[in-house]
């Protein structure tokens, strides 16, 4: 439970279950999943490992809904699950198509009352100071369905997709997927957000 963890959003990721890292200390305390970027190990309370290691199969495709938490120090994220379910054949079909990284921002009066604009506005400005506009595409929503905690906005990066996110959050997250491709701008942003 250490401070140095600040909660970042929640998360929904989609992908091929692998196994469960190799521990000596607790088993099955970490699930691996195989996603479009690579591998991910996401953690596992207490009370899903059982249920988790009898019913999923390595190879299948699983979705997870957890929490994602950065480290204040180290800047590492970590996940944290809190629902595991296998995703039937149908829906898979659906999802095959790449996905590239997108913003739903809820422009709907409650979360518009609740800073909803300025929300869009920042989100908008710290993807431009950073040179990060390129990669994800920015939506004005209408309901998200979440509205007790407005403002919402909902960030997708291929299959996994988290709530609630802070823009900053939503860098750190886009600079993850991208490592090695993007360069630190330094755009002439300011104009272009002011509304
Ligand atoms: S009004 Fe924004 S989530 Fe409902």
């Amino acid at each position: 439970m250490g401070n140095k963890y600040l909660k970042l959003s929640e998360f929904t990721i989609e992908g091929k279950f692998l196994g469960f890292l190799q521990e000596k200390r607790e088993k099955n305390r970490y699930l691996q999943l195989q996603i479009e970027s690579g591998n991910v190990e996401i953690k596992l309370p207490k009370n899903l490992r059982p249920v988790v290691s009898e019913s999923l199969i390595p190879g299948e495709e699983i979705r997870v809904l957890g929490i994602s938490k950065l480290h204040s120090q180290t800047g590492k994220i970590k996940l944290k699950a809190q629902q595991v379910s296998p995703i039937s054949e149908g829906e898979n079909q659906k999802k095959l198509a790449p996905t590239k990284a997108k913003i739903l921002v809820c422009q709907k009066s409650s979360c518009r009352k609740r800073g909803g604009q300025g929300l869009l506005s920042e989100i908008e400005k710290t993807l431009c100071d950073r040179g990060l506009e390129e990669l994800v595409e920015i939506k004005r929503t209408g309901c998200l369905k979440h509205c007790n905690s407005a403002p919402n906005c909902v960030f997708q990066v291929g299959k996994k997709q988290y709530r609630k996110m802070h823009p900053e959050a939503i860098v750190n997250i886009l600079l993850q997927e991208n490592n090695s491709t993007i360069s630190q701008n330094t755009n002439n942003c300011a104009e272009k957000n002011i509304s």
